[in-house]
């Protein structure tokens, strides 16, 4: 009895090591031979400098992860700060550094080509070839956007900075050894060129392509960044972490639920004053300069997109909450 008690456990301290070993010494799948590089060259021309410039300090919040910790607040109150690289942003799978986008040939994004960079934003494939944890939303975006926001990028000066590798937990190389992460899937209508107008598409892909309030309004599962809740009805909670002083936050119901959703409450005007005057609570993840500092017509699209998305009960007592248990 004792001597297969004795098999049996060596048989499964054996699997639990060779599991082991192979989680660790397995590196993420590379896409390279799936999703080819184009030979893309996008043309510099003013109104993609202007329009670049807009997306990446304005909605889009690439500052948000790509400036230094220490910047942060400089950033929040409108200086450009170069994106020289972030700070480490500890979840569950890891530590992810965001690297540094600035034009520099060493350190930066002088190091790829356009074909690499649109892929990065199209389907979140980075240019070493794996694909990235879902932490830039931008898969929908339009090529035109995506052309521009390359543009200004490569337009930047060039600073060197060398960001750390991104650290990977157990579980985030268990996630990467089983394939769990794949590129990004863009829908299949994504357009070519989007019209910049007071309209309820325009506000539809603000909010859903460019600004990413639906990929924080809306319940997620944190381990694979899964859709899991009703869009835009909130619930997704934030923290608390490294970041958050101690903070927890969980994110508000958009949607026009008279009873629960912010929509029923705010008139137009009301949600323009509300998203204009910024932070109110200091350690918040809502990237609240960025939006700001949105344009007046995209902050109301916005908000009529948001009037017209199903109304979902979901009561968010309080999105704030110090010290939870
Ligand atoms: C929520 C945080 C976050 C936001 C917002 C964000 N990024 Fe990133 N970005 C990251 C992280 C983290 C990585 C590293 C991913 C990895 O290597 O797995 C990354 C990687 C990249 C890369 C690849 C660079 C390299 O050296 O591998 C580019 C290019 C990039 N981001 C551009 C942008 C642009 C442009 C925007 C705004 C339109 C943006 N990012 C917004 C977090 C963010
Ligand atoms: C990175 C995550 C994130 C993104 C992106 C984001 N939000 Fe939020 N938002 C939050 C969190 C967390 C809160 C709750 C804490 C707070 O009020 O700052 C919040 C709060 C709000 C509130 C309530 C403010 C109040 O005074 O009660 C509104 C309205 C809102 N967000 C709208 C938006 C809109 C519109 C967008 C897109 C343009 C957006 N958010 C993008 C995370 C996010």
């Amino acid at each position: 009895m004792k001597k297969v008690l004795l098999a049996v456990f060596t048989v499964v301290l054996v699997a639990i090591l060779g599991f082991v070993l192979f989680v660790n010494a397995s590196t993420p799948k590379n896409y390279n031979q799936e999703y080819p590089i184009s030979d893309l060259k996008v043309e510099p021309d003013s109104a993609r400098l202007a329009r670049g410039e807009y997306l990446v300090y304005g909605p889009a919040h690439c500052g948000h992860c790509h400036v230094p910790v220490d910047k942060l607040e400089a950033l929040e109150s409108g200086e450009k700060v170069p994106m020289t690289g972030g700070f480490g942003l500890e979840i569950p799978p890891g530590v992810f550094y965001a690297p540094n986008i600035t034009p520099d040939k060493e350190t930066g994004i002088g190091r790829y080509t356009d074909g690499e960079l649109y892929r990065m934003m199209r389907y979140n494939i980075t240019p070493s070839g794996h694909a990235a944890f879902d932490f830039m939303p931008f898969i929908n975006m339009a090529d035109e956007d995506i052309y521009s926001i390359i543009a200004f990028l490569r337009a930047q000066k060039p600073i060197k900075h060398m960001m750390q590798p991104i650290e990977l937990s157990f579980l985030g190389k268990m996630i990467y050894a089983f394939d769990g992460i794949k590129p990004g899937k863009p829908d299949k209508d994504v357009p070519k060129t989007i019209e910049e107008i007071e309209s309820i598409a325009y506000g539809k892909y603000m909010a859903y392509a460019v600004a990413n309030c639906r990929g924080c309004h809306t319940n997620r599962d944190l381990k694979t960044g899964e859709y899991i809740g009703e869009e835009y009805a909130g619930g997704l909670v934030f923290g608390p972490d490294n970041l958050s002083g101690g903070w927890q936050f969980i994110t508000p119901n958009l949607t026009n639920d008279a009873e629960t959703g912010i929509m029923a409450k705010w008139t137009e005007d009301q949600f323009i004053e509300r998203m204009r005057s910024g932070r109110v609570h200091q350690y918040s993840p809502m990237p609240w300069l960025a939006v700001a500092d949105m344009k007046e017509g995209d902050l109301r699209a916005v908000y009529r997109y948001l009037k017209t998305v199903k109304p979902v009960k979901n009561k968010i007592d309080e999105t704030a909450i110090e010290n939870p248990e």
